[in-house]
């Protein structure tokens, strides 16, 4: 790779060890891609350690959990002090939230190691947003800004529905970022590798979330990790559309950015989205195929329900007051639990408004900071599990080996209410 003065400074060891031990993995890194040189970066969002499920076992191996932490980001054992970082980093989603951790049924010692990890990312100055989704809290790129995010549903949405650049970046990687602000300039840094490669012709309306949730999960079954290219759309897509939609498509194949034409940034006109070259292949999204994926989605059929979970990702502002709204005056059936996770940060927001309020006087209960699929918990003895997140509704049956419902959130909170699925699409 080319390096620059900085870059070449940070492997000396000029800037520390870690910084030093941080390049080394970077120029690997980046020599493993076949990239020429690094891009600056100055927004990483990671994580240090805490979404890593088992490592509470871990702890009691290493002189600290500063060295854990080295071991596992920097692939090195001789860090043993990890420098305050000088890039704007923030931290993804945790595996529990300390708030509700006994009702998420997660064990103690798992949220005394969230602890140590809170306290160390404070001390780095990463910082404790705690959410999938950092657009909605306090981290909001700009078009063409090169980021290094790690969460996929996130990379989707800034890449997409924002223009900024990022690939989906792993624990480690997005760790070194955060010491060095750079990142090897390949894959969706690049702009000719933003073009879209799969043609889509959309014949089916797509007005809700479910919709977009169900149109971003398409384009994952086809695209895999190619770019596809939604053309038809006539609804204007919100904030929430993209998120789902991404999420989705995220889960059914490695979706890390979509064209829409017409409405995302960098799909002014067909012929934008794809710069000038032919589709790799061109597909019909009609009703039939929409009503295969969701199909897909549910793979529950005893009609009956015991947990609901909303907010994958996190939840916005505008979904928790539709939510509350729902549930304003109404209680979930005693033989179900209803969990809904936003953003820690908009809980100030919610509990002003009252909606923490009406939420807990339904019985459901409002998380921050993680989600079931994340932290590995769910009510013990739940069987069949309904949410209006098609990548919820995609990995709960792999992780728990449950059965889930996928719908619109009206028809997840009825369910809450009466502990029936009467979904339909
Ligand atoms: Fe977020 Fe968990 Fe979904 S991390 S995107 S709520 S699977």
């Amino acid at each position: 790779m080319k390096l620059k003065k900085d870059e070449i400074e940070m492997l000396e060891g000029k800037r520390g060890l870690a910084v030093q031990r941080a390049m080394e993995f970077m120029v690997k890194y980046g020599e493993v891609l076949n990239a020429e040189e690094f891009v600056d970066t100055q927004n990483v969002c990671g994580t240090i350690s805490n979404t890593t499920p088992f490592l509470d076992t871990l702890l009691d191996k290493f002189e600290s959990f500063e060295h854990l932490v080295s071991e596992l980001n920097y692939n090195c054992s001789d860090v043993k002090d990890i420098p305050r970082m000088n890039i704007f980093s923030c931290q993804l989603e945790h595996g529990l939230d300390p708030d509700t951790w006994e009702k998420q049924y997660v064990r103690k010692s798992k949220f005394e190691i969230n602890a140590k990890d809170e306290d160390l990312s404070r001390r780095m100055n990463l910082n404790l947003i705690c959410t999938c989704s950092p657009y909605l809290v306090g981290n909001l790129p700009v078009f063409g800004e090169h980021c290094v995010w790690m969460e996929s549903s996130a990379v989707a949405y800034i890449n997409t529905a924002i223009g900024a650049r990022t690939n989906c970046e792993g624990r480690e990687s997005s760790n070194c970022s955060m010491l060095t602000g750079k990142t090897p300039y390949w894959g969706l840094h690049v702009p000719e590798n933003r073009y879209g490669h799969y043609y889509v012709e959309v014949q089916y309306p797509i007005e809700s979330v479910r919709d977009w949730g169900l149109l971003g999960y398409y384009g994952g079954l086809i695209a895999g990790e190619k770019i596809p290219v939604f053309d038809g759309i006539k609804a204007k897509p919100t904030m929430e559309c993209y998120k789902h939609a991404g999420a989705a498509g995220a889960s059914s194949g490695g979706t890390e950015m979509m064209h829409v034409v017409g409405h995302s940034p960098e799909a002014r006109t067909l012929e934008e989205a794809l710069g000038g070259r032919k589709p790799a292949e061109k597909r019909v999204l009609d009703r039939a195929e929409m009503k295969r994926c969701y199909d897909l989605l549910n793979t529950a059929t005893s009609g009956n329900v015991d947990f609901i979970m909303l907010g994958c990702p996190h939840y916005s502002l505008r979904q928790l007051w539709e939510a509350a709204l729902m549930l304003d005056g109404k209680k979930i059936s005693p033989n179900v639990e209803l969990w809904i996770f936003i953003p820690r940060a908009l809980r100030e927001v919610s509990d002003r408004m009252g909606y923490t309020e009406i939420i807990e006087a339904s019985g459901a209960v409002l998380m921050a900071d993680t989600c079931p699929a994340l932290g590995r918990t769910k009510p013990p003895e739940a069987k069949t599990i309904a949410t209006d997140s098609a990548k919820q509704s995609h990995y709960m049956p792999g992780i728990f080996g449950a059965a889930a419902y996928f719908g619109t959130t009206q028809e997840c909170v009825n369910a809450a209410i009466s502990g029936k699925w009467e979904g339909t699409f």
